[in-house]
C-alpha cells in the first residue's frame, strides 16, 4: 500500500501504513515530530495505536472478540480460567503435561510469607480490599527480589507470573476476611484454582464451604471474559509502567489501581449500586434513564457504553445469559435482575442511546452473579482484577520481548502562561 501524505506548512510528508492481521490500518507517524516539529492530538487515546500486539483483537463495530485468534465463545464454553491464562501469556495451548505443570506452580505459590499476613492488619477494616490488593501486590517485590531482575530470563518471568497469578486470589479471599473480620485460611493443595478461592472466602475453621459447580462455572467463565481486552486503561497503565522497565509486580500494582476507577473495571460495583437505588426508588428506571440524558448534571447509566464496542459487548451477552441460569439453579428471584433487563429493553429502544451506539457493556450483569455467589459489593471489582491479571501479565511480557518497545511518553500541548518573572513573596497581592 502507498504511503499516506500529509501536507503541513506546505510540505509534504510520506508516513508508512501499517495493516495488522485482520486488516486494521494505521499511519505511523513516528518520524513525524523530528521532521516537522508537529505532534498528533488525541486526549483519551481514542484513535491512537500505541504498540504492535498479537495477544487479543476486537472488532468494535462487529462485536467481536477473539484471544491469540479464538473466539471468546469458545474459550468460555470448553476453556478454564487457567488454561486461557496459560494460552494468553504463552501464546499456544497447553499440552496435557505443561497444564499440569502450571497448575502445580500456582499450587506451590499460593501462600502468603507470613510477614505479608501481618501487613493486612495495619489496614482498617473499612479499607477497600482493591487499596489492600495495589499495595500487596507491589508489595510482592519486596518478598521475590530474586525475580525482579532488570533483565528478567524467560524462567524469572514465568515465575513472577505463577507467583502472582496464584497470590493474587489468595490476597482478594484475605483482603475480604479481613473486611469482615473473620481468620485466615490457608490455601488447600487439593482444590483447584476457583474452588480454593471460595475456600478461602466461605469456609471457616470449623466447616468447609460446600462447593457448587454452578457457582464454579460462572466464575471460570467471568474470569475467562475478563481476561483480556487489549489496551484498555489498566492495560495501557501496566504496559506505561512496564515500559519504564518497572518490574511486573509494580507494573500489574498500576493496573489494578487503574482498573478500580468507575468508568473502567469500578463499573460493575456501581451497576449494583445503581440498580439497588432504582430498586428503592420504586422501580422507576425511566427516572434514572431520563437523568443520564441530561447533560446538565454528569450522570451516567452504569454498565452502558464503550469506548470499543459500538454493538454488544460480547462478554455481557453470555453474562447475561449466565445471570439468568445462576440465579434459576440456585433458586434466587433478584428483583435486581428484573430492574437490569427492563433498563436494558428500554434503553435499547431509547433514540438516545441508539444513536449514540450505548449497548450493555462487561460490568452491566456480573454483578448479580457476584450478589448471588455471597460476594461483597465493594469486591467486584477485586474480581475483575483476578480475571484481567493473565492480560496484565501477557501484554508486560510481550512489551518486554519486543526490541521495539520504547519508553512510554506522549507529548502535550502547552496552555499555561508565557515566560514571566518570579515574584518574591513580600510583592505578592
Ligand atoms: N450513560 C449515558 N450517556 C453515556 C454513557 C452512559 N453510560 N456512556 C456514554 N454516554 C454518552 C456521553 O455522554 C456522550 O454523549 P454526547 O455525545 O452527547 O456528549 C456519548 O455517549 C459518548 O460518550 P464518551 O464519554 O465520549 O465515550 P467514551 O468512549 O469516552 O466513554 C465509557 C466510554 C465506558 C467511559 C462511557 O460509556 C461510560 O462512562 N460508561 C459508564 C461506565 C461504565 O459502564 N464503564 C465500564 C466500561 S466496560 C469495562 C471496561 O472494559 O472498562
Amino acid at each position: 500500500m502507498e504511503n499516506a501524505k500529509l501536507i503541513l506548512d506546505g510540505k509534504t510528508f510520506e508516513l508508512p501504513i501499517l495493516i495488522g492481521t485482520e486488516g486494521e490500518k494505521a499511519i505511523d507517524i513516528l518520524k513525524l515530530r523530528a521532521e516537522s516539529s508537529y505532534i498528533t492530538f488525541d486526549p483519551g487515546f481514542g484513535n491512537t495505536g500505541a504498540c504492535k500486539s498479537a495477544i487479543t483483537f476486537i472488532d468494535g463495530e462487529k462485536g467481536i472478540l477473539r484471544y491469540r485468534g479464538i473466539p471468546i465463545e469458545q474459550l468460555a464454553e470448553k476453556s478454564t480460567f487457567v488454561e486461557t491464562s496459560y494460552f494468553l501469556i504463552n501464546g499456544k495451548l497447553p499440552t496435557k503435561t505443561e497444564l499440569k505443570q502450571y497448575s502445580l506452580s500456582f499450587t506451590r505459590s499460593a501462600k502468603l510469607h507470613k510477614d505479608m499476613k501481618k501487613m493486612f492488619a495495619g489496614y482498617p477494616s473499612s479499607a477497600h480490599p482493591m487499596a489492600v490488593l495495589s499495595a500487596m501486590v507491589c508489595s510482592l517485590s519486596g518478598f521475590h527480589p530474586e525475580l525482579t531482575k532488570l533483565n528478567p530470563s524467560a524462567d524469572d518471568i514465568q515465575g513472577m507470573a505463577a507467583q502472582l497469578l496464584s497470590k493474587v486470589r489468595t490476597i482478594s479471599a484475605y483482603s475480604y476476611r479481613k473486611s469482615v473480620g473473620k481468620p485466615f485460611l490457608e490455601p488447600r493443595d487439593d482444590l483447584a484454582y476457583i474452588p480454593n478461592f471460595l475456600h478461602m472466602l466461605f469456609s471457616t475453621p470449623r466447616k468447609e464451604y460446600k462447593i457448587h459447580e454452578d457457582v464454579v462455572k460462572a466464575l471460570q467463565t467471568l474470569f475467562i471474559l475478563h481476561a483480556d481486552h487489549e489496551q484498555n486503561c489498566s492495560t495501557s497503565a501496566v504496559r506505561l509502567v512496564g515500559s519504564s522497565k518497572a518490574n511486573l509486580f509494580a507494573s500489574v500494582s498500576a493496573g489494578v489501581c487503574a482498573l478500580w476507577g468507575p468508568l473502567h473495571g469500578g463499573a460493575n460495583e456501581e451497576v449494583v449500586e445503581m440498580l439497588e437505588e432504582i430498586y428503592r426508588s420504586g422501580g422507576k428506571v425511566e427516572k434514572f434513564i431520563e437523568k443520564a440524558k441530561d447533560h446538565t448534571g454528569n450522570y451516567r447509566l452504569m454498565g452502558f457504553g464503550h469506548r470499543v464496542y459500538k454493538n454488544y459487548d460480547p462478554r455481557a451477552k453470555i453474562i447475561k445469559e449466565r445471570a439468568h441460569a445462576l440465579l434459576k439453579k440456585m433458586g434466587i428471584h433478584d428483583p435486581l435482575l428484573d430492574i437490569a433487563v427492563r433498563l436494558e429493553e428500554i434503553v435499547l429502544k431509547d433514540e438516545y442511546f441508539v444513536t449514540r451506539k450505548l449497548y450493555p457493556n462487561v460490568d452491566f450483569y456480573s454483578g448479580l452473579i457476584y450478589k448471588a455467589i455471597g460476594i461483597p459489593t465493594n469486591m467486584f471489582p477485586v474480581l475483575f482484577a483476578i480475571g484481567r491479571l493473565p492480560g496484565w501479565i501477557a501484554h508486560w511480557k510481550e512489551m518486554r520481548e519486543d526490541k521495539d518497545s520504547r519508553l512510554g511518553r506522549p507529548r502535550q500541548i502547552y496552555t499555561g502562561d508565557k515566560i514571566r518573572d518570579y515574584v518574591p513573596i513580600e510583592q505578592r497581592k
